[in-house]
């Protein structure tokens, strides 16, 4: 069938909207009509060159609630009406790593910026001349209605509005997950959280539900610091050298039990204030993403190792999709999870760049693309 999506044709690149040809689905594969999509800085990474893919053109979006319109015979139980969650990181439920209750790194996610069928490395979409458009983490939210595999699926209730529960499939748990998972805050913890976009959003709000006492907010951005405010930080400040500062005055001079580290585009220099901010045997997680180029980072070694610091990356937060998607989307029907709070403005498919840009400038928490 003829659709149409936001697709990138080289990187450095700008998104554009194309007539797109979608396969129908085969074995474990789900048709969707998108609602909604979030606009997750990562697409930006690949807009940018940060992080080079398998296939331009390249069609963008991973964070997208729908309705499914055809559904393949699947084990998944997912069925045509199932309201559906894309979960921005699949999980086979079989691989070493879903066994252990580590979804997030299923063997599937190595293909995710391929663009291919992980099983044949076919195209599920292409240009109306024949030329084939990869598909971002396998699912291209930003297309009007995708062909993608159950494993990257979540059936919810159909009573949670899908134009908030699209961000369950990446904002949510890579933010929430990198504080409650990732930083494991305990009650009374004084957390740091770099950053305050879609992902650093969702980073105040797991800190707040894992207990931290106070919770401090750097951006440096005065809209980004009054939003925090609104999203559970104590304290909003400008720059590491302030948030360390109130750190240390709630410790006695240690510093932050955890810095979680959510900025636009990941550096060296960031990684030693997260770590320069943190106590004792504290923890920095590095939640951001990192051109694939960059290497290294100014860490003071000798003070790291005789102080038993912890430097962990987080892949969306350490979430296992099937089980935490639905209870996190239990928490906002409930109260307990502040999405409405994050969607700052909405986008039509036709402004996706506009999207990007305003991205950019700093107006968003998180902007979404509406499809109706
Ligand atoms: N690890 C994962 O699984 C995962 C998943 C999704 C997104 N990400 C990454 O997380 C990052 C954040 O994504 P987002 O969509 O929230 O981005 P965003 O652009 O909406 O927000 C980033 C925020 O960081 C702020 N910032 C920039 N430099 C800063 C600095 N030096 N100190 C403090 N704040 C600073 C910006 O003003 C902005 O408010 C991106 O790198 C994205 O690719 C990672
Ligand atoms: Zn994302
Ligand atoms: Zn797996």
């Amino acid at each position: 069938m003829l659709t149409r999506g936001a697709i990138l044709r080289q990187a450095p690149g700008e998104f554009e909207v194309a007539d797109l040809e979608l396969d129908d689905p085969r074995r474990d594969e789900v048709q969707v009509t998108l609602v909604a999509s979030g606009m997750c800085h990562s697409d930006d990474h690949i807009a940018t060159g940060d992080l080079p893919v398998g296939t331009y053109p390249f069609a963008t979006g991973h964070e997208g609630a729908g309705i499914v319109t055809k559904a393949f015979a699947n084990d998944r139980g997912i069925n045509e009406g199932d309201h559906v969650v894309f979960s921005s990181m699949p999980s086979c439920g079989h691989c070493r790593y879903c066994a252990s209750g580590m979804q997030t790194l299923c063997n599937l996610s190595a293909g995710m910026l391929a663009g291919v069928r992980s099983s044949d490395g076919s195209y599920r979409l292409h240009l109306t001349d024949g030329t084939p458009v990869g598909q971002m983490c396998g699912i291209s939210t930003f297309t009007a209605t995708t062909t993608a595999p159950v494993t990257s699926v979540i059936k919810i209730d159909k009573d949670i509005p899908l134009d908030k529960a699209c961000l369950a499939g990446c904002a949510v748990g890579t933010g929430w997950g990198s504080a409650v998972n990732s930083a494991n805050v305990q009650p009374g913890d004084i957390v740091v959280v770099m950053g305050i976009g879609g992902i650093g959003a969702n980073a105040l709000q797991g800190a707040v539900h894992a207990g931290a006492s106070q919770i401090i907010a750097v951006d440096p951005l005065a809209f980004k610091r009054e939003k925090a405010m609104v999203l559970g930080a104590t304290h909003a400040v400008a720059s590491m050298e302030e948030a360390s500062e109130i750190a240390r005055q709630f410790t006695n001079g240690q510093g932050a039990d955890s810095v979680v580290i959510t900025v636009g585009v990941l550096k060296p220099e960031h990684v030693g204030q997260g770590v320069a901010a943190i106590r004792k045997a504290g923890t920095c997680v590095l939640t951001a993403v990192a051109p694939t180029v960059d290497v290294g980072a100014q860490i003071p070694l000798f003070d790291f190792v005789l102080s038993g610091k912890r430097l962990v990356g987080s892949l969306f937060g350490e979430t296992n999709p099937t089980r935490d998607i639905p209870r996190q989307l239990r928490l906002y029907q409930e109260g307990k999870l502040n999405l409405d709070a994050m969607v700052t403005n909405t986008y039509t498919l036709d402004q996706v760049a506009q999207g990007y840009r305003d991205m950019h400038a700093g107006r968003n928490i998180r902007g979404v693309i509406r499809f109706d």
